[in-house]
């Protein structure tokens, strides 16, 4: 059986730390603003990244400096929200932790110049917040421990049964960030409330599965029946570019394209920039028919939101840059919308006000066949293919792939019994043995 992972002291056992707690809210943030040193984490849909963005409001709320980040560039993009994080002159980011503090690459050299830089941009933060920790090597976290300013609040959040750093040490096995000894300070809160699930069977199961238990069973009650008008989720990029290139050459209908555009910035930087850190694509192949998922939040329309395009215009370019795109909208409240080039915006601060880096207009959606599960952590989707044969080669893939989903009737399986969950020892010894923060609520 596996240890009691409860946090909570002097309460009955049918306690449960659930992220829409208001006092779990009002003393994380208390914490942090002391300086605190915390990791926020618990399974799949617990709502994690929901409560960053509350901690990050209430902390601009107090007056006080949070940088907002993540590992990973759409980890980031998950972080912008309808509440207005960037309106805030309190608020920085979301941005992608690496760029908060001008981190190179783990397989680079770090240099003082870096450091230096870096340091200068997280100075005058009172808190910083780095989303989906999972995925960020231990070396990595020590660049950024370096970069320092003076005592700050640090809240890593995520779920280290998920994917796992892609940097790997010498016996090739990934080299996770609690492997860093300054992580020992970082005192563990778990959330324990699913969100994202609500059938208690669906639940059990996942949790099982977060800790590498196959149950083959439980895949005999899931349809094999794929819905190609959603999401097909595969292990690598290849796979999912090849699912996208397959359905989109089905549909009948003119095929347009639409190249992204610099509008602020030097042309090759800013494309640089635009690649790395937004999910827009470079280039964007559109037809009517075609099924899309929107990738930023913006009139509306959310992160993740599926749709099936109804109409192009721009015809007289030959098929070249459209100018409007009709989309009709899954979600009934959002029904169809036209839409123009979104702007994608790097923004840094000058003194008092924002100043605009880079600047570059795309279509903010992508094709909605294929995603890779690296690119679906963190997401929540009403419908998921999967296909046991191309999901099993890291630990975690499974069961990132499984839990985006919100319901049993929305997955959709082919090969269940391909499917092959396992963790690492190392993430289970980590839990068991961590240091945890004892909060009355
Ligand atoms: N306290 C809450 N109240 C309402 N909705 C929530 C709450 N926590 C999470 N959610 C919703 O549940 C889903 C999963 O939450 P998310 O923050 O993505 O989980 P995690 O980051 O832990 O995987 C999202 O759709 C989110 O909006
Ligand atoms: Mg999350």
């Amino acid at each position: 059986m596996y240890p009691d992972f409860l946090v909570v002291e002097n309460v009955e056992s049918e306690f449960v730390v659930d992220s829409g707690d208001p006092k779990l809210l009002e003393r994380i943030t208390e914490l942090l603003i002391q300086g605190e040193r915390i990791f926020l984490s618990g399974a799949a849909g617990t709502g994690k990244t929901w409560l960053v963005k509350q901690i990050a409001r209430q902390i601009a709320e107090k007056e006080k400096v949070v940088y907002v980040t993540a590992s990973t560039g759409i980890a980031a993009s998950l972080l912008f929200d309808e509440i207005g994080l960037r309106q805030s002159f309190f608020i920085k980011g979301p941005s992608t932790l690496h760029s908060a503090a001008m981190l190179p690459w783990s397989s680079e050299k770090d240099h003082t110049r870096l450091i230096e830089k870096g340091k200068s941009r997280l100075a005058g933060t009172d808190v910083i917040i780095i989303d989906e920790i999972s995925i960020l090597d231990s070396e990595t976290f020590e660049r950024f421990l370096k970069r320092l300013p003076v005592y700050p609040g640090i809240l890593v959040v995520g779920d280290l049964f998920q994917l796992p750093p892609v940097a790997r040490d010498k016996k090739n096995r990934p080299n996770f960030v609690f492997r860093s000894k300054a992580f020992n300070d970082f005192r563990l809160v778990e959330l324990q409330k699913n969100y994202r699930q609500a059938e208690a069977d669906f639940i059990i199961f996942l949790e099982n599965l977060r800790h590498g238990q196959n149950q083959p069973d439980f895949y005999l009650r899931i349809s094999s029946e794929f819905d190609h008008n959603h999401p097909t989720l595969f292990g690598t990029r290849r796979e999912a570019g090849f699912k996208n290139s397959l359905e989109f050459s089905k549909l009948s209908t003119k095929s347009y394209t639409s190249k992204c555009k610099v509008k602020v910035g030097d042309p090759e930087k800013a494309i640089e920039w635009f690649e790395n850190y937004t999910r827009a694509l470079h280039t964007c192949q559109l037809k009517e028919g075609m099924r899309v998922l929107c990738i930023q939040n913006h009139d509306e329309l959310v992160n993740g939101d599926l749709g099936t395009i109804i109409s192009i215009s721009g015809k007289e370019r030959e098929g070249n840059n459209p100018d409007r795109v009709k989309i009709e909208f899954d979600r009934n409240r959002i029904g169809t919308r036209e839409m123009g080039p979104y702007e994608f915006k790097k923004e840094v601060q000058d003194g008092y006000s924002t100043k605009v880096k880079f600047s570059v207009e795309q279509f903010p959606i992508v094709p909605a066949y294929g995603l890779t599960v690296h690119k679906a952590q963190g997401m929540t989707l009403d419908i998921c293919n999967l296909d046991g044969r191309k999901i099993s080669f890291a630990a975690g893939q499974v069961y990132v792939a499984v839990s985006r989903c919100k319901t049993k009737t929305g997955l959709r399986i082919h090969n269940a019994n391909m499917f092959q969950a396992f963790t690492r020892k190392s993430v289970e010894e980590y839990y068991a043995n961590a240091n945890r923060l004892r909060l009355s609520l």
